[in-house]
């Protein structure tokens, strides 16, 4: 596996292996890898030649008070990890190399960023539109993948792609979940013993909306107050939102009547986490988080 710092120099690898026929495939991420990342760095393989794996801790998605500072790190690791995924190139800039000093250009992709997360953490989105813009452009990926356990994100990703005329493709791929049904995530760390077993009730509480609407439950406010009754049982879990919305427009919906985007953020002690599945109304009867 190469890892290289520069962007020149990261340009001019990819371009000597596109001279060769090879297509590239890329997985951008903020490190302390789990699961969810191996599972994103196999697929892309499986759509790819050569993978290239971004580890950049990216200042501008984290507001005021947010935990960039403390976000867990270990680039030793990340690195045996990385090898073990099979991946070809793992691309880790300075802060310096993405913002250099005069830096003022932003991507702002608007409505569908202020709901859901959108809401509570203002700037969180320009921040990610702008640093996955320059990761395209810097890496001029086939294809890019993301974990749909950021829902929100990845719909963002899909827009900005698609009105900026950018020519990847995105890739969405299942969230990995724990045994126990807790999504991965890299924020998992924080979590106490006791908070760790109190975060499972978001994923139970998924379940649940897949069971509702597996016995015909087409109300989103009365599975909406099911699921946030469940959840408010849960002492150590404060509830941010849970909203029951359009997967694509990420707008309310009236009815559940057809696929149907269920998406959870929630503070668990200090640590907020996200969560979500789609239900499928006619096709719901597993009760299985997709
Ligand atoms: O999902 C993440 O890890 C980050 O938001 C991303 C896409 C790497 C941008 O910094």
């Amino acid at each position: 596996m190469l890892e290289i710092n520069s962007i020149k120099e990261l340009r001019a690898v990819i371009r000597s292996e596109r001279s060769k026929g090879k297509k590239i495939g890329f997985v951008p991420t903020m490190g302390y890898f789990h699961g969810g990342h191996l599972t994103l760095m196999r697929e892309a393989k499986q759509h790819a030649d050569i993978v290239v794996v971004s580890i950049f801790i990216n200042p501008t998605q984290f507001g005021p008070g947010e935990d960039l500072d403390k976000y867990p790190r270990d680039l030793e690791r990340d690195r045996r990890l990385a090898i073990g995924a099979g991946v070809d190139i793992l691309f880790v800039p300075s802060e310096a190399e993405m913002y250099p000093g005069g830096y003022v250009t932003y991507v702002e992709v608007t409505g569908i960023t202020d709901v859901l997360c959108g809401k509570s953490r203002p700037g969180h989105f320009r921040g990610v539109a702008t640093v996955v813009a320059k990761l395209l452009n810097i890496v001029s990926p086939d294809v890019a993948l993301f974990g749909k356990k950021d829902w929100q994100q990845l719909v963002v990703i899909k827009k900005m792609v698609s009105d900026l005329n950018m020519d990847v493709e995105i890739a969405g791929i299942s969230t990995v979940r724990e045994a126990d049904g807790l999504a991965m995530s890299s924020r998992n760390k924080y979590l106490a013993p006791g908070e760790r077993e109190a975060a499972l009730v978001l994923s139970k509480s998924l379940r649940l909306a897949h069971d509702m609407v597996g016995y015909g439950e087409t109300d989103p406010a009365r599975l909406a107050a099911s699921l946030e009754k469940i959840i408010g049982a849960e002492k150590l879990v404060k509830l941010e939102y849970l909203d029951v919305c359009d997967p694509d427009s990420l707008a309310p919906v009236d009815k559940i009547e057809t696929d149907t985007l269920i998406a959870v953020a929630a503070w668990v002690g200090s640590t907020r986490l996200i969560d979500n599945t789609i239900v499928r109304p006619h096709l719901e009867n597993s009760g299985g988080l997709v």
